[in-house]
């Protein structure tokens, strides 16, 4: 087992009607909120009402219009502006990840003299960031309990993971009720996008029989509880697993003392979402297949046997390379039969770029690091296959 220093410190409160608690909790921090927000669902089921009627005694300075892949210019630049401008508080991002990842974009900005994208860049390391609440509204990213935040930078086909622990939220309201209303598309990419957290952990060289039972189970309530969500959207219990299920995805939990993965399905999927501005879950549910059957060789393959003996249910009584065959077949078949279009041509991306993307990746991913090193040609070659 490998040596590790961790580390959460961000309060999770989950539940129905936990909202209640709101100015309790943001009467911690202070009386000015840059209150951060996507485009238009939180009014739709309510929550922003709600919101405002709670923290009637503090002044809300909004920030709207944040995007899926949300943009550094304008609105992690626009954020950092109304903060400094406003003296503010604290954060509160009411949204999917997108909205709470460019909130700790801003948090972190707001407290530095210079250009934001310094940060973001890891060119500065920032000292202090304004403390975040969040309340998350779609199970997918993990952002809720994790310190990091994916910025686009539109003119030059950036999409960087800022990580730093200054970004924890402080503290992350979780209803699964407010998740009832997410779109199909949107549950599936959220499904798909927390069971990849769990592989890009799972498939790692050193790992512990505690991780790996904690993953296969995630991945197992994932799939189940998943397609209960795409049933029906109302049903509490399943948005309730799927949720929590989300939350453990990217804050380290499920690989403590497991050596580095170097998560190459995002490496790939944040490059395609930067060049195209396609759904991150469904970019993921279409290379992990194509991934998996390219880093197939004998040293993965006890790995792959594990996951499909363990996960998808393959018999383990098959010669080992039809296991892990099938396990990759499995998890094409799932993806597809929750509707994600498991083609690249599907979601508007063909060969044209494959070529610029694939350079892009491998000279700013580290993928050769990974746990089955990747080089440009291998990346090509998984795009290629993605088609
Ligand atoms: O903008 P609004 O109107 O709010 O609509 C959003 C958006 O159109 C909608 N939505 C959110 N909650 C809803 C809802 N619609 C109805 N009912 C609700 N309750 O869903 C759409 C997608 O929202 P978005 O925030 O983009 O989705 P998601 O949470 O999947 O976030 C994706 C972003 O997170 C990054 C991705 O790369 C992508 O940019 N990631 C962040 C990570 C992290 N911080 O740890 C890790 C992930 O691997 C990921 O890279
Ligand atoms: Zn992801």
């Amino acid at each position: 087992m490998q040596n590790f220093d961790y580390q959460t410190p961000t309060r999770l409160i989950f539940g129905k009607g936990v909202i209640a608690k709101l100015p309790e909790v943001m009467a911690q921090f202070g009386k000015k909120i840059l209150l951060t927000y996507g485009g238009g669902s939180i009014k739709k089921i309510g929550i922003y009402q709600k919101v405002k009627e709670l923290l009637t005694d503090c002044e809300i300075i909004e920030l709207s219009g944040i995007q899926p892949n949300p943009k550094y210019d304008p609105s992690v630049l626009d954020g950092v502006k109304l903060c400094k401008e406003n003296n503010v508080d604290v954060i509160l991002a009411v949204g999917g990840g997108s909205v709470l990842d460019c909130s700790k974009a801003i948090a972190a900005g707001a407290c530095y003299d210079g250009d934001p994208w310094d940060l973001i860049s890891y060119k500065v390391k920032a000292q202090k960031a304004l403390p975040i609440v969040d309340i998350i509204t779609l199970a997918a990213t993990g952002s809720e309990y994790d310190c990091g935040g994916v910025i686009s930078r539109t003119e030059t086909n950036d999409k960087i993971g800022y990580v730093d622990p200054l970004l924890f939220p402080a503290v992350s309201f979780l209803d699964p009720e407010y998740t009832f209303t997410v779109s199909k598309k949107q549950t599936a990419a959220g499904i798909a996008d927390a069971m990849n957290h769990t592989i890009e952990q799972y498939f790692v060289e050193d790992t512990t029989l505690l991780n790996d039972g904690f993953c296969e189970s995630m991945l197992r309530s994932l799939m189940q509880n998943g397609r209960l969500c795409l049933d029906n959207p109302n049903d509490y219990t399943a948005r309730a697993e799927m949720m929590l299920a989300c939350t453990y995805g990217c804050n380290g939990i499920l690989s403590l003392g497991n050596s580095m993965s170097g998560w190459p399905c995002h490496g790939i999927e944040h490059a395609l979402s930067a060049y195209y501005d396609i759904t991150h879950g469904e970019g993921l549910a279409i290379i992990t297949p194509r991934w998996m059957r390219h880093i197939l060789n004998e040293k993965t393959m006890p790995r792959f046997v594990k996951y499909g003996i363990n996960v998808m249910g393959v018999s383990p009584n098959l010669p080992l390379e039809v296991i892990a065959n099938r396990a990759i077949d499995a998890t094409y078949d799932f993806f597809k039969s929750i509707g994600i279009p498991m083609h690249l041509r599907e979601v508007g991306i063909d060969e044209s770029r494959i070529d610029e993307m694939a350079h892009h990746i491998a000279v700013n991913e580290g993928l050769e690091n990974a746990y089955a090193p990747l080089n440009e040609d291998d990346i090509r070659q998984i795009l290629i296959d993605s088609l």
